[in-house]
């Protein structure tokens, strides 16, 4: 019997597998994956020496815990034609706005843990919202000892996933585009790509790793750092003036609108 079933191995499915391996939560010789892909399978086999399976089927009955890593269209078709194999285990799925309840009316017997990671797990420094079906402490314990090498692991009510997804899932790009900022602001003021790029990526590093060492409210370390008539708070005031904090609360909520969208 293996401990981890992969179904799917994308690019979700790989960042998963590859986490396990690395952080040696499970060893590689206790996981099985399939694809619909060939390649794929072959390729996972070859990096991480994993088992590959010749169907779904024996990736559901041979594991304790499935992954499942499809794209939201492909549910169905992955396990609709093997699912009396799902008695009695349980079933994490990554995909994007599917709700527990439409799972369950493919599969009924069958735990269902919903989970939504961002791309950052791809070097196990991901944020991922999880949803048990219902209370089982034995069943949290064992899937969040699993996700953990991924990164960090919040347990949200169901009815909040879609805003997991607003400001987790989707927030990398924003991250991404406030360093585009920093780094085009140093090249304006003289820096060169590269000093620009490596200064704003610690800095926003930096920044993250002191607010979760410290454990302090964003607010007083950025008044800590705003000596009176100093250059922070010349830059914080322009920052107001132009809505940055206001334009990323609109952010968060316009995403987590349209993941429920998506979800309809
Ligand atoms: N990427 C992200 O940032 C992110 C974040 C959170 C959640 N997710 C969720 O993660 C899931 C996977 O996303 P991804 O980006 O990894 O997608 P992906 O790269 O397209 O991977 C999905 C894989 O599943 C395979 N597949 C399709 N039908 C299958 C079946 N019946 N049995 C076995 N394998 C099958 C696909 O093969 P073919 O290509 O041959 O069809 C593909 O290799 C999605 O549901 C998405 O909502 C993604």
């Amino acid at each position: 019997m293996f401990k981890v079933g992969l179904i799917g191995c994308g690019n979700m499915g790989e960042a998963i597998v590859k986490g396990l391996v690395r952080s040696k939560t499970v060893k590689s010789t206790e996981i099985i994956v399939y694809d619909l892909n060939p390649e794929r399978i072959k390729y996972m086999v070859e990096e991480y020496n994993v088992a590959g399976s010749s169907s779904n089927r024996r990736v559901v009955e041979n594991s304790e815990i499935i992954i499942l890593a499809v794209k939201p269209k492909d549910l169905e078709n992955a396990v609709a034609p093997i699912k009396q194999f799902f008695k009695g285990k349980i079933l994490i799925s990554i995909l994007a706005g599917t709700p527990i309840s439409k799972i369950k009316s493919l599969i009924e017997d069958v735990f269902v843990v919903r989970a939504m990671p961002n791309t950052p797990a791809l070097i196990g420094e991901g944020a991922i919202g999880i949803t048990l079906e219902k209370e089982n402490s034995q069943i949290r314990e064992k899937v969040i000892k699993l996700l953990s090498p991924l990164g960090v692991v919040v347990e949200v009510d169901e009815n909040l996933m879609d805003t997991v997804t607003g400001l987790s899932g989707s927030g990398p790009a924003y991250v991404f585009m406030f360093i585009e900022g920093l780094i085009q602001g140093g090249v304006k003021c003289g820096l060169n790509y590269n000093q620009a790029k490596e200064l704003a990526v610690q800095t926003v590093l930096g920044a993250a790793k002191m607010l979760k060492e410290t454990g302090e409210h964003p607010s007083i370390l950025r008044d800590k750092v705003s000596s009176p008539g100093g250059t922070t708070i010349y830059a914080l005031h322009k920052l107001e003036e132009k809505g940055l904090k206001n334009a990323i609360i609109s952010a968060v909520e316009e995403a987590t609108k349209r993941s429920r969208e998506l979800s309809k």
